[in-house]
């Protein structure tokens, strides 16, 4: 439990959120933690620190270690305000005219969070601070994934804090990868990476090169949500490798959502010819799924179906929210399929299609759509069109 030493007078200071359950319209059903750091050396250094709601933990968590009056200096890597939004409490405690090191990004965009102006000072990509026996070196991480957002490196331990990146949203009471169950840990950052990072998959490619340019090693990355990476740091990185560069894997996701059963029937039938040709496939239906937790699928399946029920000429809502999720977070290299049942009108296939077009996913045609309720001869061609997707996705 927090505070807890993670090396020689290098000190986790931050908090565990147990109860979050959802973050800015993402699942978080294990909780979460606000991870901050707290470096003792010749000076004495805060690295980031955590939710407004939970600055007085963060404060009784620095007094058990040192007075937080002796603190001399505050790294913000990044201003999201999970990260920064007890930092107006932390100046007012250590001394509101002590420095606050970031990206330029980070002092025009804390200074549009808090009316209070501190002593913000802009550090670049390359630039080092010395601190007594130990030093940092600065990366920026531009849209990584907001334009403040930095890594901050201590040369002499080889500790990454790199903020969000590597993270994940999990509560317990284990600090480090070697003490949690690497299945769910490994699950939960695959969950970030999908949800909050996919987006910005080109950049993190580009940021893994520069970062092997620089010939960094890491005995330990320190992420700001969850356990921190020190049995085998390489294994996050290259997972963010494989993710970025949306290759996926030979799996499909069969998202839905049904009225009447019947676009249900047409979905576990299209999922069951895909799982004919030897393919993985999920179906899952928006009610009972949390988007993130579908996107969570999407990132490394390779085939992407979805079906709607017409509603009011239009798409069903749920399916209306999550296309616009997922299009905002840009996945690549997708085989995309519609289908849906109908009443009357029978819109939302054509409508589904036309999403999935605009986020330029190969689609399988035909798309497949039934009025009221498909018969058996109707279920056999959503079997048959899954097989078709079954062998398009094994063929990859
Ligand atoms: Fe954990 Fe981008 O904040």
């Amino acid at each position: 439990m927090k505070p807890f030493e993670i090396a020689e007078k290098i000190y986790d200071v931050g908090v565990t959120d147990w109860n979050i359950r959802d973050f800015h319209g993402y699942s978080t059903e294990l909780g979460t933690s606000y991870n901050a750091f707290l470096i003792i050396d010749e000076k004495i250094v805060l690295i980031d620190s955590v939710k407004k709601d939970f600055s007085d933990e963060l404060i009784q968590n620095i007094s058990t270690i040192v007075d937080p009056k002796k603190i001399d200096m505050v790294i913000s890597n990044h201003t999201e305000m999970d990260h920064s939004g007890s930092l107006p409490r932390i100046m007012h405690r250590i001394g509101e005219d002590k420095p606050v090191y970031c990206s330029s990004m980070g002092v025009k965009n804390l200074s549009r969070h808090f009316a209070q102006k501190f002593n913000y000072q802009s550090i670049k990509s390359g630039e080092t601070l010395s601190i007594g026996k130990r030093s940092f070196t600065f990366l920026e991480t531009k849209m990584l994934h907001w334009p403040d957002s930095m890594f901050t490196y201590l040369n002499e331990d080889k500790i990454l804090f790199s903020s969000d990146a590597f993270g994940q949203h999990y509560a317990g009471c284990e600090e480090f990868d070697d003490e949690a169950d690497e299945h769910l840990i490994m699950l939960h950052a695959k969950k970030y990476f999908a949800n909050i990072l996919l987006l910005y998959a080109p950049l993190i490619l580009n940021l893994v090169e520069k970062v092997m340019e620089m010939g960094l090693e890491f005995k330990m990355i320190c992420p700001d949500h969850g356990i921190l990476w020190r049995k085998n740091p390489n294994k996050i990185i290259e997972a963010y490798v494989k993710w970025s560069k949306q290759e996926p894997d030979k799996k499909a996701v069969v998202i839905y959502d049904t009225m009447w059963h019947s676009t249900q029937l047409m979905a576990e039938a299209i999922a069951e010819g895909i799982h004919s040709q030897g393919v993985f496939v999920k179906p899952m239906k928006l009610r009972e799924f949390h988007r993130s937790d579908i996107m969570t699928e999407v990132l490394e399946s390779r085939a992407v179906v979805v079906g709607s029920p017409t509603l009011n000429n239009g798409l069903f809502p749920t399916l209306a929210d999550f296309l616009t999720y997922m299009k905002g977070l840009r996945p690549k290299n997708k085989l995309g399929a519609a289908f849906g049942s109908y009443g009357w009108s029978g819109e939302a296939v054509g409508l589904l299609q036309k999403h999935l077009e605009e986020m330029q996913f190969e689609i399988i045609e035909p798309s497949m759509k039934f009025q009221y309720v498909p018969d058996s001869k109707g279920l056999e061609a959503c079997r048959e069109m899954g097989r078709k997707i079954g062998r398009a996705v094994a063929d990859r």
